[in-house]
């Protein structure tokens, strides 16, 4: 059985290694640009991918699935693949758990005005803001999938109010559920601290724009570690330098590298981190792929497999 490793990232070796342990008989093969490494093409049986080649996947007769090195599957969008082969999304329990970090972070963060004290402190400034409980915050997360899920629990227990918005209903102890297109603007309006972990599709692009940032409450926090097509740039800019945002942590972009001309980079209100929300860490997520090219072996599917119709 062989399996093709293509990724831009240059971790190949720590993936070889980890899957040949786990996986003895595996056939690890590297997706060069030429092609030349991938052996006999009729060998492959999987394909493990971050943002692929258009096209790198297309003559390979006895290909089974694809699985994606990351939660999100956008990244596969135009890149030709193989028509009826199933996506397999990454889902890692590492992977959701530095994900719960940063968003813990940078709730805390906003939470306990740490940035008005780092900037206070530098001008040796000694001065105590009013103390806001957790229980008065509300936080509105979107998307209560495998990681909006564990933030909203771990930010619930941390005494917050959270809401959450996804697309079909849902019922979640001690969390405050809407969702579709009718319950948006409710949840909107509870969101003092806008959180985003939707999927990029053609629904959510764009969703934080000039329409939808007016219905947060005055003063909110907008945190963005899924995709930078969720925002209209500008609409964001334009929100913050009216004030009706505060400020705004974003992890992603339209365009990565964020061009060094962009206007988030020097806007004082936008804390830019260049997407590490959550990294792929192999040592937990080889195990998980792993897991479930057992799983295909035995005669069960691999999860979480995307639904091409919803795109994640
Ligand atoms: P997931 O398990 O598929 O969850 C997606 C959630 O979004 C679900 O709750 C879903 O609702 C909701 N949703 C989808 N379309 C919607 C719509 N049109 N309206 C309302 N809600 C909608 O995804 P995940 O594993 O949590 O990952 C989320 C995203 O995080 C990934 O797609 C990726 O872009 C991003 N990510 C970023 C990083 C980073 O380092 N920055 C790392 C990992 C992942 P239902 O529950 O009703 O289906
Ligand atoms: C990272 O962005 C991921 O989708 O896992």
């Amino acid at each position: 059985m062989a399996l093709l490793f293509s990724s831009i990232n240059d971790d190949a070796e720590r993936w070889r290694n980890i899957l040949v342990r786990e996986l003895p008989d595996i056939d690890f093969r590297i997706w060069t640009h030429d092609g030349n490494e991938i052996g006999n093409p009729k060998e492959i049986e999987y394909v493990l991918t971050w943002q692929p080649k258009v096209g790198a996947f297309k003559n390979l007769p006895n290909l089974k699935y694809i699985f994606s090195l990351g939660a999100g599957v956008d990244h596969l969008k135009n890149k030709e693949l193989p028509k009826k082969i199933p996506v397999v999304r990454l889902m890692d329990p590492g992977l959701t758990r530095g994900m719960s970090e940063y968003v813990l972070f940078w709730v805390l963060y906003h939470h306990r005005r740490m940035g008005d004290y780092f900037q206070n402190a530098q001008q040796t400034k000694w001065k105590q803001f009013p103390q806001a409980n957790t229980c008065i915050r509300n936080i509105g997360i979107m998307g209560l999938g495998v990681l909006g899920l564990d933030s909203a629990k771990k930010l619930k227990a941390l005494g917050f109010n959270v809401h959450g918005w996804t697309r079909s209903s849902k019922k979640i102890e001690g969390i405050s559920t809407f969702h579709g297109k009718e319950e948006f603007y409710d949840f909107l309006r509870r969101s003092e601290i806008l959180v985003c972990l939707l999927p990029l599709t053609p629904e959510t692009e764009g969703i934080i724009n000039t329409e939808t940032i007016t219905r947060l409450p005055k003063g909110a926090t907008i945190i963005n570690p899924a995709r930078g097509g969720h925002i209209i740039d500008n609409d964001l800019i334009q929100a913050i330098d009216n004030g009706h945002i505060s400020d705004a942590v974003l992890d992603v972009f339209h365009s990565e590298p964020l061009p060094e001309k962009h206007p988030f980079w020097t806007h004082p209100k936008i804390n830019i981190t260049p997407h590490i929300a959550s990294l792929t860490v192999p040592e937990t997520a080889a195990l998980v792929v792993a897991d479930n090219i057992r799983r295909i072996r035995s005669g069960q599917l691999p999860e979480p497999i995307v639904d091409p119709k919803l795109g994640y």
